[in-house]
């Protein structure tokens, strides 16, 4: 499988004019590469989303440099075959999942038709891939042929990230995708988006404003305020001897002892 790899020096973005505008995201200097699982943990407002979108070519930054595997941004967004390749490697998974499927189409249909524009894999091709990926996420391949309102939240959580894996991605962006489900599902699609991980080589980037989740998933944690990364680090570093206050005053809104954190999930 291609290594993939972000590369942001500087990265930020405003909202609105200079004078008056807002400032998201500030002076993000990092990199995510497939072989990683990094958390991006903070309060709301604080700028994960927009970071979220600028990784996946939606938002553009207001100064500083994206590149994916060397390319900046901009040009990938410039040019319809980068962009097709990208979006390729590169997918988001967000939280709201009830108005990104479009609710004319069957579920079948909202995974089958991206892939197909993307991948150029013939009707009965992504049929049968819809089909596999559908499984490997534990669904049944009937249930795809509802609407989106016809299967329960967790189970539409479910069919997201079978339209976005259906492409094979180098690296999955994923935005508060357990946040709006109830506990006891939260911990199915944890273990599948771990697993998947560990055995595809596939890079995640777990954008979420809660800590168990997070830290559970991830093997590094970002901790984002106000715009700007207060501090990085191995998950259990960062859990287990914060250095930055605002991650100390996070941490202290934990019931858990930090290593109690991942059980808490699992
Ligand atoms: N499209 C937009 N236009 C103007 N302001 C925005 C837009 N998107 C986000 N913001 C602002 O940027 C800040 C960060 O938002 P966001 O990235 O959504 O934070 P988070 O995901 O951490 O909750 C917030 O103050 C938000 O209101
Ligand atoms: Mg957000």
């Amino acid at each position: 499988m291609n290594a993939a790899e972000f590369v942001l020096e500087d990265v930020a973005k405003r909202f609105g004019s200079e004078r008056r505008g807002h400032v998201a995201v500030k002076g993000l200097t990092d990199r995510f590469s497939n072989t990683q699982s990094v958390g991006i943990i903070g309060e709301s407002g604080s700028g994960k989303s927009t970071l979220g979108r600028m990784l996946c070519a939606l938002e553009t930054a207001t100064s500083g440099s994206i590149r994916f595997n060397g390319e900046e941004i901009a040009d990938i967004r410039a040019s319809k075959p980068k962009l097709i390749q990208f979006r390729r490697d590169v997918q988001l998974i967000g939280q709201d999942t009830t108005s990104s499927f479009d609710p004319r189409h069957s579920l079948r249909e909202s995974i089958m038709y991206p892939a197909m524009s993307l991948t150029g894999l013939s009707r009965k091709e992504a049929y049968e891939k819809t089909d596999q990926v559908v499984e490997l996420l534990g669904l049944s391949p009937k249930m795809a042929d509802r609407p989106s309102e016809g299967v329960s939240g967790g189970q539409r959580q479910r069919f997201a990230i079978a339209r976005a894996l259906i492409v094979e991605p180098r690296i999955l962006v994923c935005d508060e995708v357990v946040s709006a489900l109830d506990v006891s599902v939260q911990g199915g699609i944890l273990n599948f988006l771990k697993t998947y991980h560990r055995d595809r080589e596939a890079g995640i980037i777990f954008i979420s404003h809660g800590l168990p989740a997070t830290s559970f998933i991830s093997s590094e944690l970002r901790v984002m305020f106000q715009g700007e990364f207060v501090e990085a680090g191995s998950t259990r570093r960062v859990v287990t001897e914060p250095e930055a206050d605002y991650t100390k005053k996070l941490l202290a809104g934990y019931r858990a002892v930090p290593e109690t954190l991942e059980a808490e999930v699992a």
